[in-house]
């Protein structure tokens, strides 16, 4: 915030609920950076499945936390990620990597990494700028337990499906909203009930039901929160995430 480190705001939620257009959205309305965490596990997916590692065997992969280097874009109109130099951007959206990434996000060595690059990233995005908006699913509870909003975005199962699978279509992909509804219950539970900071809401974080919003609703929704809980950022609005 003006005055303090920078705004720090935390959107967790299950997948396909919303979370990257909306956080992308509200970063660029409060000129704000973006950092997409799911991104960089699948981004540790990506190497893993490229390097043949056992996706079965959790030591393995805890083994080979430390072998590549990830490195996230903040800008909230041209996210992307590179691994050992490689930009995955598109590769990490591949249903193999989708079908990888609960294995390899569960594993505790790849997530204390993880969470520490996260952690570095946020401190240069507000060194340099007005803060950053940080998506996942344990931003709130374990990242950034002091961020300044904390957001829990949820909707229903179909509802995601539907959405998730007109993406697929928009960004040139096969879809089928049956498949995608399982895959997404089964990224949930895997999500939800792995040991290491699994999905869960944070006590300070509110809560919002996207299932009956369209998107403009929901990042309204999200903004009017944000503005509620630090009215200073009505400032920003408009600003740049320089
Ligand atoms: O948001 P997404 O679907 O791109 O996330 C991919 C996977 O990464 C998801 O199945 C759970 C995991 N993830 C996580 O464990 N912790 C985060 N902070 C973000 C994502």
């Amino acid at each position: 915030m003006p005055g303090t480190q920078g705004l720090t705001v935390a959107i967790d939620g299950t997948s396909g609920s919303g979370k990257s257009s909306t956080s992308r959205a509200v970063a660029n309305r409060f000129g704000l950076r973006y950092l997409d965490t799911g991104a960089m596990y699948r981004g540790a997916a990506w190497w893993m499945l490229n390097n043949s590692v056992d996706l079965a065997d959790s030591a393995a992969i805890g083994q080979a936390c430390d072998s590549f280097s990830i490195e996230s874009t903040t800008d909230p109109n041209a996210p992307g990620i590179s691994v050992d130099g490689t930009d995955v951007s598109a590769a990490i959206r591949e249903d193999a990597v989708t079908s990888a990434v609960s294995a390899v996000s569960a594993v505790p060595e790849i997530r204390h990494r993880m969470v520490e690059l996260q952690r570095d990233a946020v401190k240069a995005a507000c060194d340099l700028g007005n803060g950053i908006v940080v998506e996942g699913r344990d931003i709130g509870t374990v990242v950034l337990p002091d961020a300044d909003v904390k957001i829990y975005l949820v909707a229903d199962p179909a509802a995601r499906a539907a959405r998730r699978a007109e993406q697929d279509v928009e960004e040139g992909r096969a879809a089928n909203v049956a498949n995608v509804e399982e895959s997404l219950k089964a990224r949930d539970k895997a999500d939800s009930s792995r040991t290491t900071s699994p999905l869960t809401k944070a006590d300070d974080a509110i809560q919002v039901d996207a299932t009956y919003l369209n998107l403009e609703q929901v990042i309204d929704a999200v903004s009017a929160l944000i503005i509620e809980n630090v009215p200073a950022a009505a400032e920003l609005v408009g600003g740049s995430h320089a």
